[in-house]
């Protein structure tokens, strides 16, 4: 029966690839329940002439796990575009990509709405989220201002062209009155998504019943989130986050599984912590420490390409994200990029003009002044690599995740030592 949601513990580029790995051929169903093609994970594909690296940004990443079947669930907004060229890259592959479906309710992102976001941040300045530039936000807009397009609604072109038409009615006014651009003609809209119609057929259905009767046949469900708690609309740093729910509380209203139905919470915390765009970060280094995070651990965007803020771990960030998704099992990953420092920082509470919390501040003004308190845990400089279960650790790196746990609000279930599919260790059992 289970259902489990995957989750980012802090603000993104976690490596739940790692999680989704451990889990293998336990998993029947993954689904993606929010967020778009902001997102982004790299994919290791085997083909005849060897491994090919690609990255996915909007598929799920069950699409490459033999077996599985890949949901795009009613919280996400698609680009179709971007979804047909992702399928295509992957078939051109040799990927078979015939058992992925999508939500009839999942929102479109029409093209007006990847203009928005970029006018919108041009017009912000200063106060830009520094977002990914791919509509996602001015879509939830439209989603929660109840003037969405929705992947049903290219099916029945009347309603399609009265939705387009409506939206644009305000939209237009906006682009031209405000922001100084042209008008967006709403025959170009239409003919673009209809131009989608035909291949999105066969892939629209009821994914809500669909994975409920899954669950009622014994079959299991991951419900994978996009970006991560401290981006999430609601929980995260707003409003230096993104548009949709990120965190468990989000696997169900995305996907149409209950929360009595969802039998474990997995969240990905990295051994330090990024972040890309604009924000508050407490632990955030802006010195050669940041610099050597970055390198190693290959702390560059996916999607965008820029180059990924670095900082220490942060417990408070940990505990928080395990309080407002209700953790079950942490995995850890990239404990070995923190390999050849003397002395590792952990972030244990913070000082807040001259008070100590040890809890999330409350107002944003707070978590703007918040400054890191640190514990200061010896490092270590062995090659953590081959390392396959806990005792394989050198001591200093077995005390760092042991304190780390204790910091963190749930138990560690795993903890990855390398980018390969095997480099992890197992603690307990993901599930149950
Ligand atoms: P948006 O999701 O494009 O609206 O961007 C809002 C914020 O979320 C920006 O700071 C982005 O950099 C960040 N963001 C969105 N998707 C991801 C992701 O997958 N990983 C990390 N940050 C992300």
């Amino acid at each position: 029966m289970p259902a489990i949601a995957l989750i980012g513990a802090q603000w993104g580029d976690e490596g739940k690839g790692k999680a989704t790995d451990l889990l293998g051929d336990q998993v029947d169903y993954v689904v993606k329940f929010n967020g778009g093609n902001n997102a982004g994970h790299t994919v290791v594909i085997p083909t005849p002439d060897g491994p090919q690296k690609y990255a996915l940004h909007l598929l799920p990443s069950g699409i490459l796990t033999p077996g599985v079947v890949p949901v795009i669930g009613n919280g996400v907004v698609i680009d179709a575009a971007v979804l047909f060229s992702e399928i295509d890259a992957l078939v051109s592959r040799g990927v078979d990509v015939s058992r992925l479906v999508v939500s009839a309710n999942a929102h479109l992102i029409p093209p007006y709405n990847r203009t928005m976001d970029k006018v919108v941040e041009r017009f912000l300045g200063n106060r830009r989220i520094g977002t990914t530039g791919r509509g996602i936000g001015p879509t939830y807009a439209d989603k929660m201002n109840r003037i969405g397009i929705r992947v049903q609604d290219v099916f029945d072109e009347k309603i399609l062209r009265q939705k387009v038409e409506g939206a644009l009615d305000q939209k237009n006014h906006l682009l031209v009155k405000v922001y100084n651009r042209r008008a967006i003609d709403v025959d170009v809209v239409v003919d673009e998504l209809l131009g989608h119609v035909e291949r999105l057929r066969p892939l629209v259905t009821d994914t809500t019943l669909l994975l409920n009767t899954a669950l009622d046949d014994g079959r299991t469900v991951l419900l994978e989130g996009g970006q991560a708690t401290m981006l999430d609309v609601d929980h995260g740093t707003y409003p230096f986050v993104t548009s949709s729910n990120a965190t468990s509380g989000g696997a169900c209203t995305g996907s149409g599984i209950a929360p009595t139905r969802i039998d474990g919470v997995i969240a990905v915390a990295k051994a330090y912590v990024s972040r890309v765009g604009e924000g508050p970060f407490p632990t955030e280094l802006h010195d050669d420490d940041g610099e050597r995070l970055r390198q190693v651990g290959h702390e560059f965007g996916t999607t965008t390409g820029r180059p990924r803020r670095c900082g220490w771990y942060d417990a408070v960030i940990a505990r928080y994200s395990a309080r407002v998704n209700g953790v079950t099992g942490f995995v850890l990953t990239k404990l070995d990029v923190l390999t050849g420092w003397e002395q590792v920082p952990v972030c244990v509470a913070y000082e807040v003009d001259g008070v100590r919390h040890d809890e999330m501040p409350m107002t944003q003004t707070d978590f703007h002044h918040a400054r890191p308190v640190f514990e200061m845990l010896p490092g270590w400089d062995e090659d953590l690599s081959k390392a396959r279960s806990f005792d394989d650790l050198p001591p200093n790196a077995q005390s760092y995740v042991r304190r780390l746990e204790e910091l963190s609000g749930a138990p560690f279930a795993a903890v990855g030592v390398g980018p390969g599919r095997d480099e992890i260790i197992s603690l307990r059992p993901l599930i149950g």
